[in-house]
């Protein structure tokens, strides 16, 4: 199903696993945690064990001397505090995704707020409205940035939490590590660009190459998982298992187990799951990412330790999660826009021919669209491109009306998969090629395959200039960008 396999790295690195700790290279002189509601961040460089202790340390960026960062809890809809400094050599800010917030902490260069300066601080303050699984990571030279390691999960946890066992993360990253365990240069490699972006070779559980997670045999665990990669999607197949998807992008839907038992993440995707462990005491059972046609790895195994069960009888079906307040749209009442995917190199399918088009340059333009305002950019919406990370001064593709509904159409021209994101708010997903989608969710960033349209819709409820990207972070840069204007 995957269009360009022939452009993945080995799997190598993927197979060597072994356990990970992370050091940082200098103590943070700070207490991590304040008060409630309140804490200090920093962004600095420093070193990770991402291969295992017995590789060498990978130079990274981190947030607070880790990698991934610290898992930042808060309670919904209390007031957040995080002062941040940045002991980077170059500007940044953090984006927190997928938290409806105001515009001026929303961490986009140029319209939230100039990028932090190296030495600067910066204090971001927000309620988070909505419980569940978000992330954080930075909005500037964000290929570089998020690529050696900024990014970290942010839970915003219920009042009234489901009944497990027990609660656990796992934050994934791609790496494109070098022989000698480096983070390999080379970002915003532009043929890369126009394809399916930096993919890497190995792929980390909370920071490390994982072999397995330990388990126990009948417990019931609510596992979050984030793809933070930037570019590689993932389908998650638990042998033996069957999850049951109760949130997804941090939003509760129907307790549901995915189709064909895959769970699929494009990039900056959360999915909430509840399992099980109804596997044999002692075994182990693997989790694989099979959505690469023939480079299926496995990602880690459960590993149940030697204990009898913990409870003989299986528990009943999961509850739904309490429901986060989420303006409904009007579906009737919405105003409708088509979002026109366009660029990239075209024929993804087989990358045969992947020497000659690198030269001509042949753009997957789609019926006649107006390309003319791309400019150099290898990607566009509807005709127009905005590069980068968000600078000051993007004209907005649509002005919206305060509080009114929207129902878009975003139609894939292009022969790529795109995360599609829309900062500010979550979105209802209605249907894909006219299907209305088989439960109810809500989103953030919905994954629209090649040739695919994807109806959503919302409540422009949010006022400011919201950026609307893919979160394959080199197609961003490269245009497949845009703004929207509520007002
Ligand atoms: Cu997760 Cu504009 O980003
Ligand atoms: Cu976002
Ligand atoms: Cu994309």
């Amino acid at each position: 199903m995957a269009s360009n396999r022939n452009f993945l790295w080995s799997r190598r690195a993927l197979l060597g696993a072994g356990a990970g700790l992370v050091l940082g290279t200098a103590l943070s002189p700070w207490p991590t945690r304040a008060a409630d509601g309140a804490r200090r961040l920093s962004a600095a460089s420093g070193q990770a064990f991402l291969l295992g202790k017995d590789r060498p340390a990978t130079q990274v960026w981190a947030y607070d001397d880790q990698v991934p960062g610290p898992v930042l809890r808060f309670p919904q809809g209390k007031p957040v505090r995080i002062t941040f400094e940045n002991r980077l050599e170059e500007g940044t800010t953090i984006h927190w995704h997928g938290i409806r917030l105001p515009i001026g902490m929303d961490g986009v260069p140029g319209i939230s707020q100039p990028p932090i300066k190296p030495g600067e601080t910066f204090v971001y303050e927000f309620t988070p409205p909505d419980a569940g699984t978000f992330w954080y990571h930075p909005h500037v030279d964000s290929l570089r940035q998020i690529g050696r390691g900024l990014s970290g999960a942010l839970i915003i946890e219920e009042q009234e939490p489901p009944v497990v066992d027990r609660d656990l993360l796992w934050m994934l990253a791609d790496w494109r590590m070098t022989d000698d365990g480096q983070i390999a240069a080379g970002f915003g490699n532009p043929m890369e660009a126009m394809m399916s972006g930096r993919i890497g070779n190995t792929v980390t559980l909370n920071g490390r190459v994982s072999a397995g997670e330990p388990v126990r045999a009948g417990e019931r665990i609510r596992l979050r998982l984030v793809n933070g990669a930037l570019a590689r999607i993932m389908a998650l197949r638990f042998e033996g298992h069957r999850p049951m998807i109760v949130a997804i992008d941090g939003q509760p839907c129907d307790p549901h187990e995915p189709k064909d038992g895959r769970l699929l993440l494009g990039p900056a995707m959360r999915m909430d799951v509840i399992i099980d462990m109804q596997g044999e005491p002692g075994r182990r059972y693997r989790v694989t990412d099979d959505f690469y046609d023939e480079l299926a790895y496995a990602l880690t195994e459960l590993a149940y330790d030697t204990e009898q069960p913990m409870r003989t009888h299986p528990l009943d079906a999961p509850h739904p999660l309490p429901p986060n307040p989420l303006p409904e749209p009007d579906l009737a009442a919405a105003e409708r826009h088509e979002l026109v995917l366009q660029g990239g190199m075209m024929g993804g399918g087989a990358m045969a021919g992947l020497g000659g088009m690198a030269g001509g340059g042949m753009m997957g333009g789609g019926n006649g669209m107006s390309m003319a305002g791309m400019g150099s950019a290898g990607w566009a919406i509807n005709g127009s491109a905005m590069t980068g990370d968000g600078q000051a001064g993007m004209p907005p593709l649509l002005t919206l009306k305060l509080g009114r509904s929207y129902l878009f159409t975003l139609r894939n021209q292009t022969a790529w998969w795109h995360p599609m994101h829309l900062h500010g708010h979550s979105f209802r997903v209605l249907s894909r090629n006219g299907t209305p989608v088989p439960h109810r969710e809500w989103g953030d960033t919905v994954l629209v395959s090649p040739r695919e349209a994807v109806e959503i819709a919302f409540v422009a409820d949010n006022p400011g200039d919201w950026m609307l990207h893919c979160h394959v972070i080199d197609h961003q840069m490269a245009g497949l960008m845009t703004i929207l204007r509520i007002a």
